[in-house]
């Protein structure tokens, strides 16, 4: 978990990725090491995966150390702003070694689905948790995602207090993901949903 330290620097991204360059800050994540782990298990088969909201790479990075022999990990966020955090997940994905397995598009999921690959085996959303956010991201899934392929929702279980930020994700995931009978849920990890598409 991100100490109060790193959440407050969080919040001034220009001295985030001086402090992480000169390597004495690590990059943060909102995501457990839980699912993290949980994540790594679906992945490991997938030859086009896709990750919508990237932020500082942590997930990007490890999920991409577990594709196979030629796979590739689309990192979808739009980085508005010339965004200092995407320097810090190009820098992480680097010291990580991972950069060969990773692709960054810096765009929303809606304007990369054209240039995603048209057959995806594996989605992580994590990107803009507003109703409308995701329900761009789902169309994406649902164009792209191929048969047998899994979808993962972050922010879609209610876990915590905090949770509150996430109140229209999860909303949107119970009425409409969660019912959508070409899917079906495989496993929740703490906030977060995993489906598989069905054949
Ligand atoms: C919660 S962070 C992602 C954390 C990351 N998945 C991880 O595990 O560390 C959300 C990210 O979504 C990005 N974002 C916001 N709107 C987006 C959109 N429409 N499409 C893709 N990414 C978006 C933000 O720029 C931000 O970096």
């Amino acid at each position: 978990m991100n100490s109060p330290f790193h959440d407050q620097i969080s919040r001034r991204p220009r001295i985030f990725n001086v402090l992480h360059k000169l390597r004495l800050i690590a990059p943060q994540t909102q995501t457990h090491p839980a699912e993290r782990a949980v994540l790594k298990r679906y992945i490991k088969e997938c030859v086009a995966a896709v990750e919508v909201g990237t932020y500082m790479g942590v997930t990007a990075a490890e999920l991409a150390s577990e594709l196979p022999q030629g796979g590739m990990l689309y990192c979808v966020d739009p980085y508005l702003n010339d965004d200092p955090y995407q320097r810090v997940a190009q820098r992480h994905f680097a010291r990580q070694k991972v950069t060969s397995r990773i692709q960054i598009l810096a765009a929303t999921s809606t304007q990369a689905a054209s240039v995603l690959p048209a057959e995806v085996d594996f989605f992580f959303v994590d990107g803009d948790h507003s109703r409308k956010g995701l329900e761009a991201d789902w169309r994406v899934v649902l164009q792209l995602l191929k048969k047998n392929g899994v979808a993962a929702f972050h922010d879609t279980s209610p876990v915590h207090e905090k949770d509150r930020n996430s109140i229209e994700a999860i909303a949107f995931f119970d009425e409409v993901i969660k019912p959508d009978r070409r899917f079906k849920l495989v496993e929740t990890c703490m906030s977060t949903n995993i489906l598989v598409r069905l054949a």
